[in-house]
């Protein structure tokens, strides 16, 4: 949905554009190919090994200025702040993982290559999910995977790992995975690995994952100029509630008034969907790109 993102995102080719999850800078660069002179990128990612990866292919063209910040878009305000940038023209966040983090056996993210169970976008700071793993109690760990990861078996999978973790400590992915698998019988001749809500469940643990929404979410509202962008996209039905509710709070609707008449009702600023609902990948790119099943694509206008 790259098409879809950068038309839902640039209203001005010469205006300031904030990614907010650089990641393998696809849409980085895509976005950077469209700005025209004058225009600015500044791209944020938490990993620091992200932002070292792009640097060179995001290095500015001709006339376009090109900031990348190693930090939690978060703390997208204070950073903007520093960088001496008021308002911007658009912001993009594309949620979750990168598929070079993933990839990566040393990073913990995935049970297709095993490695060290760490799952931290920052390297540099919080604990690793090793460390949730072998100190959460048996109800932290129920409690996580089922919010998280909605699972119906949460209790029986903490069960399982904490007994486990009783006779030698969980260092590794294919170790926990095969005691999610276990915990839950098998595979049951289903296509997805018994163990993917676990896993996921405990990276949006170990990074905070919904907190961080929630605090971007108000800072992008404040910083977007009247009719400039903000496009989420989320690949989790919790990510998408988050956004899909803190947007419709700020969308003008209109109440009758006892007296007759009727007034709007909304949260400053006033926004407005640019399509209704949710876009959604198409089966071509659902066949290139699996990940692209779950995605969806909000974007809202900020209001004068
Ligand atoms: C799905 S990838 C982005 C892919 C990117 N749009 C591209 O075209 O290659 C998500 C990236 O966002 C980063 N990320 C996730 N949460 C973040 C946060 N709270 N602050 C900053 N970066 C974050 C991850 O480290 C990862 O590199």
């Amino acid at each position: 949905m790259l098409a879809e993102c950068l038309e839902g995102l640039i209203t001005d080719p010469a205006g300031i554009y904030v990614d907010g999850t650089l990641g393998n800078a696809g849409h980085a660069a895509a976005i950077l190919d469209r700005l025209g002179e004058g225009g600015t990128l500044v791209g944020f990612d938490r990993d620091a090994d992200a932002i070292e990866r792009v640097k060179e292919k995001l290095v500015a063209g001709a006339g376009k200025r090109v900031e990348l910040v190693h930090d939690n878009y978060a703390n997208m305000a204070a950073q903007l702040d520093r960088l001496g940038i008021g308002k911007v023209n658009g912001i993009l966040l594309d949620l979750g993982v990168s598929s070079f983090q993933l990839d990566l056996a040393e990073r913990g993210f995935s049970f297709m290559h095993d490695g060290p169970i760490d799952m931290r976008m920052d390297r540099t700071c919080g604990q690793t999910a090793a460390e949730l793993v072998n100190t959460a109690s048996e109800q932290e760990l129920a409690d996580i995977i089922f919010r998280y990861g909605e699972d119906r078996s949460a209790r029986r999978v903490a069960r399982a790992i904490v007994e486990a973790r009783a006779k030698v400590r969980i260092e590794t992915t294919a170790q926990l995975a095969g005691i999610v698998e276990r915990a839950k019988g098998g595979r049951k001749g289903k296509k997805i690995h018994p163990a993917t809500q676990t896993f996921q469940a405990l990276r949006m643990a170990v990074n905070d994952e919904l907190a961080s929404i929630e605090r971007v979410l108000e800072t992008m509202l404040g910083r977007v100029v009247a009719g400039g962008r903000i496009v989420v996209l989320t690949f989790h039905s919790l990510e998408d509630r988050l956004v899909k509710q803190f947007f419709s709070r700020h969308v003008p609707r209109e109440e009758s008034l006892q007296q007759g008449g009727v007034r709007l009702i909304y949260e400053e600023p006033p926004v407005e969907w640019v399509w209704k609902k949710p876009l959604t990948a198409d089966s071509g790119e659902q066949g290139v790109n699996p990940r692209s099943r779950s995605a969806k694509l909000r974007v809202v206008e900020v209001g004068v």
